[in-house]
């Protein structure tokens, strides 16, 4: 039976991606996806755990849903992501309205699960970890009208840092590499379909070991030389990368390879040693500042944007002040901020969160403002100069305009002609005025 199907995403740009994946198989089972979960009878909820928060924004939006529920015998709901690993079982026992628990690495066998809820009206979970590609390419997919010129493809999935405050280890397993063919083949064909953008995305991409079916290793710089190789993708980016493992090869790609974007997500979490070695990162501040260092020799005009938590068991006043002295230091461009949340199971949940919630979020503001200070001084330096722009469509405001990106990610728009859409061109910015987009000319 055809299906109208509802999916709501949290979390981050894997889940978003396993999101696309989810639809091209139900599409596949010809079932129609619908905007509102109204006028739906198959309810997918693609759940994030990253942070407590995150848990309570998907208890409260399934909690919205019982009155549909309890009027419609027919709805199913269904369960995937983070959480499922997370809490297995214990989700049917904490919200009666969950039908069916489907892990991260089990979306393959969504169709079936669903078969076999309605056939055996029985409460289902898979949260299995199968040694199968689940990544699959929907041909009949693509939606031509709408211009869409970057996306995102997974190259590996997993983590084995193991930082102390971290739930990914647990959720999505010990790190797996997609094989370098299959990427390939998902690249090339994004490519002939105006994909101009790539974006790499794994839990920790720099740790990427494919193998090739000849049974040769792939690591990622030899993966990141492939990509740059396909005529139509121009622009490269990857997300995200542990400092820890961040190899010589991979910064030599940064001379090598033009296409790669000069602008990095390093996350650093804190400025403090201290701090550092309580969340298990396996790197000192002086070995992510001299990595800083050895990147800008090979691309003097990189900038780097990060993730901080603030608050961690033992943060005091001097370890967040180092924070923010890095901060100074290294202009870090747009970052995200966290304040610590204790998640069970991790090792930092049995130390004592000692920071108060008021303090975190004083410490939160501060990073907050320095950092908006740095997208201002960035955004000053890049003024009257020339940047080169991805060109993806036109302003929703006023239609004259067109707009592309910066490698650093800025909106820029500027008065132009639609055959620009889609070339990479020179703008030289003249108007930054607003913080979050720039104007420039031709
Ligand atoms: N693999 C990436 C990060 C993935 S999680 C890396 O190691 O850099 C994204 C971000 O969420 C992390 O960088 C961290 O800043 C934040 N985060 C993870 N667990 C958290 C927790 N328990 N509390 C607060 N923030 C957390
Ligand atoms: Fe989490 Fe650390 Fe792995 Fe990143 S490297 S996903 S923060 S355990
Ligand atoms: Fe959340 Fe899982 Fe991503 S916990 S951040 S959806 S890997």
């Amino acid at each position: 039976m055809h299906r109208k199907v509802y999916l709501k995403t949290w979390g981050c740009q894997m889940n978003h991606y396993d999101s696309s994946k989810i639809l091209n198989y139900l599409k596949l089972n010809n079932n129609i996806i619908v905007d509102n979960y109204i006028d739906s009878d198959l309810i997918i909820l693609n759940t994030c755990t990253i942070r407590k928060k995150s848990e309570y924004k998907f208890f409260n939006f399934l909690e919205k849903l019982r009155i549909l529920k309890n009027n419609n015998n027919n709805l199913i709901i269904c369960v995937c992501g983070c959480l499922s690993t997370q809490e297995k079982e214990n989700i049917f026992l904490r919200n009666n309205l969950v039908d069916i628990i489907c892990g991260p690495q089990s979306i393959h066998k969504l169709n079936k699960l669903i078969y076999k809820f309605i056939k055996y009206k029985k409460k289902i979970i898979d949260i299995k970890s199968y040694k199968i590609d689940k990544n699959i390419i929907n041909k009949k997919d693509f939606n031509f009208n709408n211009i869409k010129l970057n996306t995102y493809v997974s190259i590996m999935e997993g983590c084995n840092k193991f930082c102390s405050y971290c739930i990914v280890p647990f959720t999505r397993g010990s790190e797996v590499s997609r094989s370098p063919e299959k990427i390939i083949e998902e690249v090339c064909y994004l490519s002939k379909q105006n994909i101009y953008e790539i974006n790499l995305l794994g839990q920790n991409v720099n740790s990427y070991s494919g193998i090739f079916s000849n049974g040769k290793l792939c690591s990622f710089s030899n993966l990141l030389n492939l990509i740059s190789k396909i005529d139509n993708i121009k622009r490269i980016r990857f997300t995200t990368s542990n400092p820890f493992n961040f190899n010589n090869d991979i910064i030599n790609s940064y001379k090598y390879i033009d296409k790669i974007v000069s602008y990095l997500h390093l996350p650093v979490q804190s400025g403090s040693n201290k701090i550092l070695k309580l969340m298990n990162r396996k790197y000192s501040i002086e070995f992510y500042k001299e990595l800083v260092n050895k990147i800008l020799n090979v691309r003097p005009n990189m900038i780097f944007s990060t993730d901080f938590i603030v608050g961690f068991p033992g943060e005091s006043e001097k370890d967040f002040l180092l924070t923010l002295d890095l901060i100074n230091e290294l202009k870090f461009d747009h970052s995200y901020i966290f304040m610590y949340s204790p998640r069970p199971g991790t090792k930092s949940y049995y130390m004592k969160d000692n920071v108060s919630l008021i303090e975190k979020k004083r410490r939160f503001k501060e990073i907050k403002n320095l950092i908006d200070n740095n997208i201002i001084y960035w955004n000053k330096k890049m003024l009257y100069n020339k940047y080169k722009i991805l060109v993806e469509g036109f302003s929703k405001k006023n239609s004259k305009f067109l707009f592309g990106r910066t490698e650093n990610n800025r909106k820029v728009y500027f008065l132009g002609d639609k055959n620009l859409l889609g070339k990479l061109i020179y703008i030289k910015i003249n108007d930054i005025s607003n913080k979050n987009y720039l104007y420039g000319n031709l």
